[in-house]
C-alpha cells in the first residue's frame, strides 16, 4: 500500500517535472514562458480574405449583397469582392504561416463557397476542392487547421427566407455541418461552429453590419435563439456520429469586452455584471453554465420591459426544455475573442417605447481618455482587462478549457510597428498571469490577424496584420512587420523576447 502511493507519487514527480522543466529553467533565467503544451496561431475568415466572390461555382452571402447594394455604408466603397485574393494564394498564405512558426491557423468556410443556395442538395466541388488543399498544405508544413464553420457569411439565398431569425435555419445549419464533418472530419480536428454571434446578431440583425436588419430588441434575440439551438444540435450530432471516428474537439468562439465599473458605487457594479451578462452571458449562460438557459438578470429585464411596452408574451423567446438540455454543455472547449475593456455605468432607466438591446440592458458604456488608442474607435490598449475576464470566465463557467481565438490591434499602416509589438506583448503578460498566477485554463492563443483584411464596415481602413498587405500591388503583396519578426520568436520559443525592447503598456 505504501509502496503504491510512493510510486503514484514517484510518477507524478517526475511528470510534473519532464513537463515543466523547461518552465524551471525559464523561471531561472526570469523569462516570461508558456508551457511546451501551448500553441501560438493566427486568425482570419473568409469573407475578410478569399476574395473569388463570384467564381468556380460560389454562391452570394449577405455580405456580398450588402456591400454591393449599400456601398455608401461601408468606408470609400470598400467591399471584398477582392479582399486579399487568398483564395488564389494557398501555398503562399501558407508560407507566411510557416515562416511565423505557428502551431496552429484558424480559418473560417464560407457556407455560400460549399452550398451555394445554402441547401445542401447542391454541393459546390470547387469550394471542397478549395479548402482540401488549404488544409493539405497546411498539414503538410505541420500546422494543425482550426476550423469555423461560420464567421457572418450567410448565403443570401437563405437570409431570403429571414436568415437566423427564421427557426428552420438550425436545420439548415446543421445539413452544412454534416457536409462539412464528411468532407474534413478526417483532416480538421479542431472545430468551432460559430464566431461571435454577439456581433453578428447585435451588429447585423439589430444595426448596421449585413443583412442590416436594423430591428434591435427584435432580430438579434431571434438570431441569438436560433444560434445556440443550431449550435446544440451540431454539437450532438459530432458527439454522436463524428467524435469517435473523427477524434476531434468542438467549441463555439464568443467575444468578452471586459466590463469594469466606472467607480466603486454598488450600482456601477452591478452594471458591470449586467453588460458582462447581456453581452457574453447570452451565448455563455446556455452553453457554459451548470443550469443552462439564458442569464437570470437578461430573462428578467427583457420579460418586465416587453410587459411594460404592451407585447403579451417576451421579446427574448423561450428555450424548450429539450432545448435547453442540448444546448448546456455542448462544448469541449471555449473559443475567446478579447481585444478590449469599457467603463460601466447605470442607465438612466427610462423604458422606452421603441424597444432595444442597449434600452432592455440599460447600462451607459465608455472608455478613459487616458487608455492608450489604437486605429478603431472602439478599441483602446487595455492588457489587464483580459486577465479580468479569464479569471471572470473561470469563476462563472467552472473554469473551462479555453483557446484565445483572436486578440489583436488596428495601427495605421506601416512596417515599424512597435505599438503592436508592445500591445500583442502586453497582453500575453496578462494571458500568462491568468494562466500561471490564476489557474485559467488556457491552451492556445491565436492573434487576429495573419495580416491586413477587410475589416468589415471599415473597409480596408483599419488594419491588423503581423503582414502588411499593399492594396496598390495588384500581385496584393504580403510584407513582414516588426511585429511577425516578435510574434515568431513567441511561436518558436514559446516565451516572450526581451529584445523588442519599448514595452509601454501597464499589465496590471
Ligand atoms: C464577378 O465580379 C466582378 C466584380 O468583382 C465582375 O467584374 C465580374 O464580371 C463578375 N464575374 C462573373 C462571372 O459574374
Ligand atoms: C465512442 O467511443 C467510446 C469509447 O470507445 C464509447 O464508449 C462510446 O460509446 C462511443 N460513442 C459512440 C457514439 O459510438
Ligand atoms: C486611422 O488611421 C487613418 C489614417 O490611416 C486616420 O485617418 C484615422 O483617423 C484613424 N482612425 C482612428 C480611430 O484613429
Ligand atoms: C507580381 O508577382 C509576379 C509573379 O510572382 C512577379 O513576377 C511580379 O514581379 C510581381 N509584381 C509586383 C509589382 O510585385
Amino acid at each position: 500500500m505504501l509502496n503504491s502511493i510512493y510510486l503514484n507519487c514517484f510518477i507524478y514527480f517526475i511528470l510534473v517535472f519532464s513537463v515543466q522543466a523547461r518552465d524551471l529553467k525559464n523561471v531561472l533565467e526570469s523569462k516570461t514562458c508558456f508551457s511546451n503544451y501551448f500553441a501560438f496561431g493566427v486568425a482570419t475568415a473568409s469573407y475578410q480574405i478569399e476574395g473569388a466572390w463570384n467564381v468556380s461555382g460560389k454562391g452570394e452571402s449577405i455580405w456580398d449583397r450588402y456591400t454591393h447594394e449599400h456601398p455608401e455604408r461601408v468606408f470609400d466603397h470598400h467591399n471584398g469582392d477582392v479582399a486579399d485574393a487568398s483564395y488564389y494564394k494557398v501555398k503562399e498564405d501558407v508560407r507566411l504561416l510557416s515562416q511565423l512558426g505557428v502551431g496552429f491557423y484558424r480559418f473560417s468556410i464560407s457556407w455560400s463557397r460549399i452550398l451555394p443556395d445554402g441547401l445542401s442538395n447542391n454541393v459546390n466541388e470547387d469550394g471542397i476542392r478549395y479548402y482540401k488543399e488549404l488544409i493539405d498544405e497546411l498539414r503538410k508544413n505541420k500546422i494543425t487547421p482550426v476550423a469555423t464553420m461560420y464567421h457572418w457569411d450567410l448565403p443570401q439565398s437563405l437570409q431570403d427566407l429571414g436568415g437566423w431569425t427564421n427557426p428552420i435555419i438550425a436545420d439548415y445549419f446543421l445539413d452544412y455541418a454534416r457536409v462539412l464533418l464528411d468532407n474534413f472530419g478526417d483532416t480538421v480536428q479542431v472545430w468551432l461552429t460559430f464566431n461571435e454571434p454577439l456581433s453578428f446578431c447585435s451588429d447585423g440583425y439589430g444595426g448596421d453590419d449585413a443583412p442590416g436588419g436594423r430591428s434591435s430588441g427584435f432580430e438579434d434575440y431571434m438570431c441569438g435563439h436560433n444560434m445556440l439551438r443550431a449550435h446544440g444540435m451540431v454539437y450532438r450530432m459530432f458527439d454522436q456520429k463524428y467524435r469517435n471516428t473523427t477524434k476531434g474537439i468542438m467549441g463555439v468562439t464568443l467575444n468578452l469586452p471586459w466590463m469594469e465599473p466606472a467607480t466603486t458605487s454598488q450600482e456601477d457594479q452591478k452594471a458591470a455584471d449586467t453588460a458582462r451578462q447581456f453581452m457574453f452571458g447570452w451565448f455563455a449562460h446556455p452553453i457554459f453554465s451548470q443550469d443552462g438557459d439564458y442569464p437570470a438578470v437578461m430573462r428578467s429585464a427583457v420579460d418586465a420591459n416587453s410587459k411594460r411596452q404592451g407585447f403579451p408574451r417576451s421579446r427574448l423567446p423561450k428555450f424548450t426544455a429539450e432545448e435547453v438540455k442540448a444546448i448546456r454543455g455542448s462544448y469541449d472547449f471555449m473559443g475567446l475573442n478579447h481585444y478590449t475593456t469599457y467603463l460601466t455605468k447605470q442607465g438612466s432607466r427610462k423604458i422606452k417605447t421603441k424597444p432595444s438591446f442597449d434600452d432592455d440592458m440599460n447600462v451607459r458604456i465608455s472608455q478613459k481618455d487616458d487608455w492608450p488608442k489604437s486605429n478603431s474607435t472602439w478599441l483602446r490598449v487595455v492588457p489587464w482587462g483580459f486577465r479580468k475576464s479569464l479569471n471572470w470566465i473561470k469563476a462563472n463557467y467552472n473554469n473551462p478549457q479555453i483557446l484565445v481565438t483572436e486578440n489583436g490591434v488596428s495601427l495605421e499602416p506601416g512596417l515599424h510597428d512597435t505599438k503592436r509589438v508592445n500591445y500583442i506583448d502586453a497582453y500575453l503578460r496578462a494571458l500568462h498571469a491568468a494562466i500561471f498566477k490564476d489557474g485559467c485554463r488556457v491552451f492556445g492563443y491565436a492573434y487576429w490577424s495573419l495580416m491586413d483584411n477587410f475589416e468589415w464596415m471599415r473597409g480596408f481602413s483599419e488594419r491588423f496584420g503581423l503582414y502588411e498587405v499593399d492594396y496598390k500591388s495588384p500581385n496584393l503583396t504580403r510584407t513582414p512587420r516588426l511585429s511577425a519578426k516578435y510574434f515568431t520568436s513567441v511561436a518558436k520559443t514559446g516565451c516572450l523576447p526581451d529584445d523588442f525592447a519599448d514595452y509601454t503598456y501597464k499589465t496590471d
